[in-house]
């Protein structure tokens, strides 16, 4: 506790030192997401991260999160410094899409509208014709429907099939998932609600159909975050990153939230319902990205990347707004 105490304060140091802003996703530690708010910083979902740091007068954004978090954030603000503890910190949804195979995919269907999930490389990025995050995607989904687009629909395939049930829309799904949410069992989740009757289940969109299927609200971190509030229930079954229940337990003191289960008795399964790339924003990393920042901690992005992967992104900036 008392080195936690010491690396702490070094951070509120190195971040006044460096004129910098600490951004933290709602699925980091809860210690690091405590000193983003102590700090002056921000705890959001990967769209309103991204709108912090753009809009924020400091030099320098300290992204923790994943490394597409980062990269979006060098993106919109390209003047700026951008570091982050570790660009090691990946997505299985970001390996899962190789911008090669993707462009090659996207060009045996030259009709459809390209419409990318936030977690991609700038590279997939810019082969989009939009980005979306999931708090956002069933809008925009919807909006390309009404001018009777087509879609082809990267990498998430569970995500991609929830929206594609609930809209209808045309879309041809990249075969790829979060190794977190992907763990989520249904029948867990069932044989839960019997032990905890009255509890509503909540569940990001990442997860399989049949855990979508016994959710009673399914969204985004923010709008589960919102849910987790606002219903009158005492107590939640939360399918996604329990990181969030930092947040959740802040904004509902007397509430009680429940991991769902996942397929966690396998000795394999070192990711349950917790990111273990999102694990990698520890303190150690984050006093050394601000101390002494190398190649690992300094998120660049091309000049053509970032002109051609800003158009997709501004569009949903636009769309959101
Ligand atoms: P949101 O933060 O957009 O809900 O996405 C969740 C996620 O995949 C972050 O890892
Ligand atoms: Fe990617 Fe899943 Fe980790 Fe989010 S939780 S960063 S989607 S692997």
């Amino acid at each position: 506790a008392e080195r936690e105490e010491a690396l702490k304060e070094r951070v509120r140091q190195l971040l006044d030192r460096e004129n910098a802003v600490l951004v933290a996703h709602y699925y980091t530690d809860p210690i690091v997401q405590a000193l983003a708010e102590e700090t002056g910083g921000f705890i959001a979902d990967s769209l309103e991260m991204a709108r912090f740091g753009s809009r924020h007068p400091a030099s320098t954004l300290v992204v923790a999160g994943v490394r597409f978090m980062g990269e979006t954030s060098k993106i919109l603000s390209p003047e700026k410094r951008v570091l982050m503890p570790t660009l090691e910190a990946e997505c299985s949804l970001d390996l899962g899409c190789p911008v090669d195979e993707f462009s090659a995919f996207c060009d045996q269907h030259p009709d459809r509208a390209v419409v990318v999930y936030a977690n991609t490389s700038a590279a997939v990025k810019a082969r989009a014709d939009w980005v979306v995050t999931s708090s956002c995607a069933l809008d925009i989904v919807e909006h390309l429907m009404e001018q009777d687009k087509k879609i082809i629909w990267g990498p998430d395939k569970y995500l991609g099939s929830y929206i594609q049930k609930q809209t209808g829309a045309d879309m041809l799904l990249w075969d790829s998932s979060c190794i977190v949410h992907e763990e989520f069992k249904a029948k867990g989740i069932t044989d839960l609600k019997k032990v905890y009757p009255d509890a509503g289940v909540l569940v990001h969109p990442e997860s399989p159909d049949a855990v979508v299927e016994v959710a009673d609200v399914v969204g985004s971190t923010s709008q589960l975050l919102k849910a987790s509030h606002e219903l009158p229930n005492d107590t939640f079954i939360v399918a996604t990153d329990r990181g969030i229940f930092y947040k959740m337990q802040q904004a509902s003191p007397n509430k009680s939230f429940i991991e769902a289960p996942t397929a966690g008795e396998s000795a394999t399964c070192k990711s349950c319902a917790h990111c273990p790339w999102m694990a990698m924003n520890t303190l150690e990393a984050l006093v050394q990205c601000l101390e002494k920042p190398d190649a690992l901690n300094i998120v660049e992005v091309s000049d053509d990347l970032r002109v051609q992967s800003l158009k997709p992104l501004q569009r949903m900036l636009d769309f959101t707004a």
